[in-house]
């Protein structure tokens, strides 16, 4: 069944000469001038966004052979300020959140998934919350539902009504498209559960997300479940 979609979808692709960029990730037709002048437009401003120079002091709070998390705290120096800021754009743009600005900037903590090739390919921002409503589980979305349809009619009623109480508020949670189902976003947040609290590691239920896609639904349904 997956695999009859999947040719589908390729044959499609194939017919409007879609491609996508192996460095930015964008899909885009090669044969409309539009499409090829809107990458050139996302692709540097992406990966200018993105890289990561390295800074003198960095608040490295895991490392892994594929990479490593920092954490950028509320008074840090501008430049780290600055970046978790570019990514956040980011992530925001990705998620179609037209530059909201976070609930409380001055409490934020952001996490940054730095890889070997010194791009920052995760990004999770967490806050500090005395309540929250559960993510309910993701049901079964129909084959034929447009991504914009399901956004549409199941955002609303992906948590449940009674609050719960939970210490962690996870407000973005993003990973770059050619680098997902890597487990960065779980490891993102097992080192938000282990460094949120300094001393007091956090369940899994101590965690909250906010307002979760249908993509941040599955990911948070199986990381919970497990
Ligand atoms: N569909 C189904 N299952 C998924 C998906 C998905 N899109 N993403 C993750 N999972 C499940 C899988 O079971 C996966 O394990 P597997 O790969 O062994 O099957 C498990 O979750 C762990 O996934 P990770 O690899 O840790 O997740 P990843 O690094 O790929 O990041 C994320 C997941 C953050 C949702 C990513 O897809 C993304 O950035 N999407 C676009 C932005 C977005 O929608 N973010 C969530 C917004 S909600 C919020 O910010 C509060
Ligand atoms: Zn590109």
């Amino acid at each position: 069944q997956d695999d009859d979609d999947q040719l589908i979808i390729d044959a499609g692709q194939k017919e409007f000469g879609a491609a996508s960029c192996e460095s930015c990730g964008m899909v885009y037709s090669a044969d409309s001038p539009e499409d090829k002048f809107q990458h050139n437009q996302f692709h540097q401003r992406f990966l200018d966004s993105i890289k990561f120079v390295g800074w003198k002091k960095e608040r490295v709070v895991a490392e892994f052979w594929d990479g490593k998390i920092i954490l950028v705290m509320p008074g840090d120096p501008k430049y780290a300020l600055k970046k978790a800021e570019e990514v956040r754009r980011v992530a925001d743009n990705e998620l179609g959140f037209q530059q909201v600005a976070l609930n409380c900037p001055t409490k934020a903590k952001t996490y940054l998934f730095i890889n070997n090739e010194r791009l920052v390919v995760g990004c999770l921002i967490a806050q500090n919350i005395r309540q929250a409503y559960r993510v309910l589980a993701v049901p079964q979305t129909p084959k034929d539902m447009t991504r914009e349809d399901f956004m549409e009619h199941h955002r609303a009623w992906c948590c449940s009504t009674s609050p719960e109480n939970a210490m962690c508020g996870v407000s973005r949670i993003w990973v770059f498209s050619l680098a997902r189902r890597k487990g960065i976003a779980s490891r993102l947040l097992d080192t938000v559960r282990s460094t949120f609290i300094y001393g007091s590691p956090l369940t899994k239920d101590e965690i909250a997300f906010s307002d979760p896609t249908p993509d941040g639904k599955q990911f948070a349904t199986q990381y919970c479940d497990t």
